[in-house]
């Protein structure tokens, strides 16, 4: 296959060369497009050894060979790794002011982009706007992951790792399996356009005084990623954040809540007609009995503390027991069970007993799951068997639930599923049983 990359002027233009190398590797005949500021980051020798191929960049090199367009003309697969907030905005409007952007015009190969920027870029209106624009035209997005930048800041807007764009791209023209699970994340369209999501992400608080509260290590990573992934699949997102300890998204209407009976009014309020819930924030089970007003003091000589806690309702089971319409409502199971088999059986069990559609099972430890940027998890479906098993970063997990979720909803408007016995239309005041 003639694949084209094009290299644009980031400072991960370094890691475009394991793009090319892996392509090279897999047997294909790569052909190097850097932008001028490309090569400011990575040199046409290196590239040329790699790729095995000249390297041009120059629109008035070679004229007489109308370069342009036979190099995009040629091309079965076209993969821009990194692309900059700069390339994107030139992509989206369709600018050709390089031997790049021309060979792009003159292309009716698949593009394939990996954007790599700062995360206020990333997330900037303006960016993501382009990226809409892209996406709309059949372009797919492979990233940006979640992780350290170049400088000591750190969010999404790094470009994903060379094997994974690899693979991501060499799906789309059917070379290898569908990248959800392994790879990158990879916003292939907008294939939830028109509908309405709510997630919510981080860890609940619960007060014991004014300056305490009983809390837990959820970072609210993952159910942004969620968050961000079904925005930029076109949906129309709301999240409700609970303490996040990362940015919030932009272009989500966010509903800031910090206990979680503050959380579960959230949800009940904006679940009414959504397509879809997912809960992925960590609720805490239990809160103290009383707040205290003030602050708690030691007695003296007290030997300790003993404190006594109630219930909280489980959010997810009153959804899935109360009557709605439709609603595809996905829970996660965090587990410390070190065995894989018995790990997802208490997801399976889990799932029945909240009644939700699907489980996100994940293992959770003193090391596993939290603050990090990756993620390893098993989707439970409907029939309580293994629908996918997902790993790479928290992006990556987040599309490939969301390719779950979008089949469950293709199924269920094909079937014109009516309401059933245990789930009829939903209604906003009914009051269920916290458990
Ligand atoms: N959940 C909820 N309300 C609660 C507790 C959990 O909605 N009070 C949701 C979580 O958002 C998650 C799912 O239920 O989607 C499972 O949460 P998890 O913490 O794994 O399990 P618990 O139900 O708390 O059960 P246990 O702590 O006994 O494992």
């Amino acid at each position: 296959m003639n694949v084209v990359v094009g290299i644009t002027g980031g400072i991960a233009a370094y890691k475009a060369v394991g793009v090319v190398r892996a392509l090279v590797l897999a047997g294909h005949d790569v052909h190097v497009v850097p932008t001028e500021g490309a090569l400011r980051f990575v040199g046409r020798p290196t590239l040329e050894a790699i790729s095995r191929n000249p390297v041009h960049t120059d629109l008035y090199e070679g004229v007489s060979e109308v370069r342009h367009v036979a190099i995009g003309q040629a091309a079965d697969l076209i993969v821009i790794a990194p692309a900059t907030a700069n390339s994107i905005a030139k992509l989206a409007t369709g600018l050709a002011d390089d031997l790049l952007g021309n060979t792009v015009l003159a292309s009716e190969a698949p593009l394939v982009i990996a954007p790599a920027m700062h995360t206020e870029m990333w997330r900037h209106p303006a960016t993501q706007a382009n990226i809409d624009t892209l996406l709309a035209r059949g372009v797919t997005v492979v990233g940006p992951a979640v992780g350290q930048l170049t400088g000591a800041d750190s969010g999404p807007g790094r470009m994903e790792e060379p094997e994974a764009i690899v693979r991501a791209a060499l799906a789309v023209v059917g070379e290898t399996d569908a990248p959800s699970g392994t790879g990158a994340g990879v916003a292939r369209s907008h294939d939830l356009a028109g509908r309405r999501i709510v997630v919510s992400a981080g860890g609940t608080r619960e007060p014991l005084d004014p300056v305490r509260f009983l809390g837990n290590r959820s970072s609210g990573k993952q159910g942004v990623a969620i968050a961000e992934a079904a925005r930029a699949r076109g949906a129309s997102v709301t999240l409700v954040a609970a303490n996040l300890e990362i940015a919030e998204p932009t272009g989500c209407a966010v509903r800031q809540v910090s206990t979680a009976l503050e959380l579960r009014d959230a949800i009940r309020e904006a679940a009414v007609g959504a397509d879809v819930v997912v809960m992925a924030a960590a609720v805490a089970d239990y809160r103290p009995a009383a707040v205290s007003e003030a602050k708690l003091k030691k007695t003296p000589g007290d030997a300790g503390l003993t404190l006594e806690l109630v219930r909280n309702p489980d959010i997810l089971a009153e959804l899935g027991h109360a009557p709605h319409d439709g609603t595809v409502l996905v829970g996660f199971a965090a587990e410390t069970e070190p065995d894989d088999v018995r790990l997802v059986e208490l997801g399976r069990e889990k799932r029945a007993a909240k009644g939700a559609d699907l489980i996100v099972v994940n293992r959770v430890g003193w090391h596993e799951g939290f603050a990090g940027d990756d993620n390893r998890a098993t989707v439970v479906g409907e029939d309580g068997a293994v629908v996918t098993e997902l790993h790479g970063t928290k992006v990556s997990v987040a599309h490939g639930i969301l390719d779950v979720v979008v089949s469950v909803l293709t199924d269920r408007s094909s079937t014109e599923r009516e309401p059933t016995a245990g789930r009829p239309a939903r209604t906003t005041d009914e009051e269920s049983d916290p458990r």
